[in-house]
């Protein structure tokens, strides 16, 4: 097992990094590269676990991927180029590999079954079950912990010679990228109109990459509609730069923004507005944050230099459309929060109990163990910041982004910490540590019995 040790409070960090580039979007890259025409090219690509699951899977259905540490080459099939695999599809700890790609083999005419690790094996997938179910596709799932709910392995059967998926009018009752994403990958082999509205827009690559390949997609609102009539439903190869990932970016500046006399710059970060809401909180707490546009990355989307200087910051809110642009960063902005003087609340974060972990549970227990006076709540958190934290000994509970929480809090308290069971980390950001350390941190990995 590996763990990290930290000793805190850390001096001040400084200095100018790189994180991974962007999970979301390199899952996104790998599939579209995929399905394209031709080859593609694909640099910037994280070497997290999580993108070398979509990238395998795909391998496993019949494409050449030749993946290296940051990028792959690509030798796309086309739409209707994908090929049975031999057994059954991995997705890792992924679920967005497993939700996106469920969508196109929902379209395809061989049967397929995904199945993921013990954590992704826990997750819900009524939510593109559901939809899918109804526009044709053959998926189902096992019963499981919930009642009513959809769990993986997911099999997929076959549409026969004469199928075919029907056009599919589907309101959304949750704010999810993940259930839209499928949705769109398997309109891409309907017969008839997509269309998706959610309650509040959630992360839009999917849209920006689907446009920017020439495929009939039409955003309005909360409002999505792919209309294949017409389309002669290919598209080419392409050479696309995966930005960092915003939400690796966070740790680093969460831990700038906690350590005195910090100044550090995250270079080349995707600045997508739906992915945003981290910076616009903290903004919100008066943190003071510079930014230097480095115009756009993979299939239009903006990236820039993130520079955050220390200083001391306020209590604030998050909720509602904010909430959903910076649904993986509430561990992160509750590390923030910790250290700002007064109560800071998070509302509308139902869904983070049903991340990599129960997300507010694992939250509030690395609040406790650093001596953070909390309250968890059915949807959310109230963080009583300002009081001078302590070292202490957490646990990830298998999830990076607790992980890494508990690592920045470690940074800012006095004495040892240790975050035990962070091989997680590597699903997302193999290289924390060590960027962390770059910075002047004091952590180490090691490996334990
Ligand atoms: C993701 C969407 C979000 C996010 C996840 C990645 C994506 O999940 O939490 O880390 O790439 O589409 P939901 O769609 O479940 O909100």
């Amino acid at each position: 097992m590996k763990r990290f040790r930290i000793k805190g409070p850390a001096p001040a960090l400084s200095g100018s990094v790189r994180v991974p580039g962007d999970k979301s979007i390199g899952h996104r890259a790998l599939i579209f590269a995929s399905l394209a025409e031709g080859r593609s090219k694909i640099t910037g690509l994280s070497a997290g676990l999580d993108n070398r699951s979509t990238a395998e899977l795909f391998g496993s259905l019949g494409v050449q991927i030749e993946l290296g540490e940051h990028e792959a080459t690509v030798d796309g099939v086309g739409l209707h180029g994908l090929k049975m695999p031999q057994g059954a599809l991995d997705c890792g700890n992924s679920g967005t590999t497993m939700r996106l790609v469920a969508g196109l083999l929902v379209g395809q005419r061989f049967g397929t079954r995904l199945i993921g690790d013990d954590s992704l094996t826990g997750r819900p997938m009524r939510r593109i079950v559901e939809p899918l179910r109804a526009r044709g596709g053959l998926i189902a799932g096992l019963s499981g912990k919930k009642e009513g709910e959809v769990y993986p392995p997911l099999s997929v059967a076959p549409l026969l010679e004469g199928e075919a998926l029907t056009a599919l009018e589907y309101s959304s009752p949750i704010a999810s990228a993940q259930v839209k994403s499928s949705l769109l990958l398997s309109g891409l082999y309907a017969n008839g109109v997509t269309a998706i509205t959610e309650p509040v827009v959630s992360r839009d690559h999917t849209e920006r990459m689907l446009r920017a390949l020439g495929v009939p997609i039409q955003a309005m609102g909360p409002m999505v509609v792919l209309d294949p009539s017409g389309w002669d439903r290919r598209w080419s190869g392409f050479d696309w730069e995966v930005p960092g990932d915003i939400s690796g970016a966070a740790f680093v500046i969460a831990a700038a923004c906690m350590v005195p006399g910090s100044d550090v710059t995250v270079e080349h970060v995707g600045l997508n507005p739906t992915r945003t809401g981290i910076i616009d909180a903290m903004r919100g707490m008066r943190a003071d944050l510079r930014f230097t546009p480095k115009g756009e990355a993979a299939g239009g989307e903006p990236c820039g230099d993130v520079r955050i200087v220390h200083g001391s910051i306020a209590a604030t809110m998050t909720a509602g459309e904010m909430l959903t642009r910076m649904i993986d960063e509430v561990p992160a902005f509750c590390a923030i929060a910790a250290t700002a003087g007064g109560r800071s609340d998070v509302r509308d974060a139902h869904e983070l109990r049903v991340k990599e972990s129960d997300r507010l549970r694992t939250t509030a227990q690395v609040l406790a163990a650093f001596g953070v006076d909390h309250t968890e709540l059915d949807d959310g958190m109230h963080v009583h910041g300002g009081a001078r934290l302590e070292g202490a000994e957490v646990d990830s509970q298998g999830d990076h982004r607790i992980a890494m929480m508990g690592a920045v809090l470690g940074m800012a308290a006095h004495g040892e910490t240790i975050v035990n069971d962070v091989g997680c980390v590597a699903t997302s950001f193999p290289a924390f540590a060590s960027t962390m350390a770059s910075l002047g941190a004091d952590i180490v990995e090691e490996d334990v019995e």
